[in-house]
């Protein structure tokens, strides 16, 4: 039965009902040859991504790079790369902007986020247009907190991404963070402080050159599950050395104060709301649920990145295993394979000073690449 949602008497939907298109079409886009861009040195810019994104880790982005390229003469070119967990897409986009692999599909479970990428790769003159009309003030900022859709396809669920995540404290798109610059705005950072229209319009333009150059295949807004599934199903002449999907979870501590969709069971942060300590890892919730499928159903290779955290490489029900195990049933009927899993800790900000040292950001990277292909070196090693 579909439940019946109302909307208020301005005919905006209640912020529960809110949701984005599956996709930027009617269905899934197809694949194309992927063309020049315009200015490919743009593809070297410091930043691609129009959103500042809690959690981003672009840190990680030379390191994929570097595992393409190593893998290339065994497995070639990948010509999917698929970021179910994509927020500010940062990996995604410069990997299908410098030709590290032929093309990216984006997803995102949060509706805010995804019709954002969407309407920035599809109608980016579009969303150009509206951000140069809006004021970027505290009014605004109350107006865009309050705002509801008055459908899934409203264009300004984009606006209001893109406002609320360079007008709020840390980017953060949901709950109570304020806006930079405080409620007084008396801080030598005042609420437009990040919002400089010219630089934001060249990235969002590159977004849409990204997608009319077939670099960009789509945007879905999807569960990691569906995602994970469906793009087996609608490109499975890519199976399984073709596609690659790159995963960024919402990590254990704090997401459920950063992001709209987290893995808490209860949604977004109402477990934070309510005073629930959601800080350690719960046997049975979405991180098992991943780590199960990655581990036993997954049809194409895989890169997964989390916080350092020993439970993954400890816990046989997540990371410990050294390789995937599929059922019989899913390496006959679905072709799943038991890849060997390779293991790194990588330092974000390595320098000769050493590894990890002051507090330096330490990543943990499991892959499914071929083994011979994942390099050890000053900033990666085995764990
Ligand atoms: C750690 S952030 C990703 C950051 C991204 N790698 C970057 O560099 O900006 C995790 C993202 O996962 C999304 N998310 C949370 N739960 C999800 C789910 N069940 N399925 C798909 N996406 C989800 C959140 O909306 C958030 O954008």
């Amino acid at each position: 039965m579909t439940a019946v949602v109302t909307p208020s008497a301005d005919g905006s939907l209640p912020l529960s009902a809110v949701s984005a298109p599956a996709q930027i079409g009617p269905f899934p886009r197809r694949t194309e040859t992927p063309l020049e861009l315009e200015n490919p040195s743009a593809a070297r810019s410091r930043y691609l991504s129009p959103l500042r994104y809690p959690g981003a880790k672009s840190g990680l982005v030379p390191v994929i790079e570097g595992l393409l390229t190593a893998s290339r003469p065994s497995i070639g070119q990948i010509s999917l790369l698929v970021e179910p967990f994509a927020g500010g897409a940062s990996t995604a986009l410069r990997l299908a902007a410098v030709g590290a692999v032929e093309r990216v599909l984006l997803a995102d479970a949060d509706p805010l986020v995804a019709r954002f990428w969407q309407i920035a790769a599809a109608n980016s003159e579009w969303l150009i247009d509206r951000m140069y009309e809006e004021p970027v003030t505290l009014e605004r900022w109350d107006y865009w907190r309050s705002w509801r859709p008055r459908g899934e396809d409203d264009r300004d669920l984009a606006v209001k991404c893109l406002f609320l995540n360079r007008t709020t404290f840390s980017g953060i798109l949901h709950g109570r963070a304020g806006p930079i610059g405080g409620r007084k705005q008396e801080s030598r950072y005042t609420i437009d402080c990040r919002f400089n229209k010219d630089a934001l319009a060249q990235r969002i333009r590159f977004v849409g050159e990204l997608y009319s150059k077939n670099r960009i295949v789509d945007v879905w807004c999807k569960d990691w599950q569906s995602t994970l599934h469906d793009v087996a199903e609608w490109y499975p002449d890519l199976l399984p050395n073709r596609v690659l999907a790159y995963l960024d979870p919402p990590y254990l501590a704090k997401s459920e104060t950063l992001y709209s969709r987290s893995f808490d069971p209860a949604g977004g942060y109402s477990a934070a709301r309510k005073g629930i300590d959601t800080s350690g890892w719960e046997k049975g919730r979405e991180h098992y649920r991943l780590a199960e499928y990655l581990r036993r159903k997954a049809q194409y290779r895989w890169i997964l990145s989390y916080d350092r955290d020993d439970c993954l490489l400890e816990d046989p029900d997540l990371y410990a295993a050294s390789r995937m195990t599929p059922t019989p049933a899913d390496r006959e009927s679905i072709g799943v394979r038991s890849w060997y899993i390779s293991k790194r800790l990588v330092d974000l900000n390595y320098t000769v000073a050493g590894f990890g040292k002051n507090g330096r950001a330490a990543e943990l990277l499991f892959t499914t690449l071929p083994a011979r292909c994942v390099p050890l070196g000053e900033n990666m090693r085995a764990v």
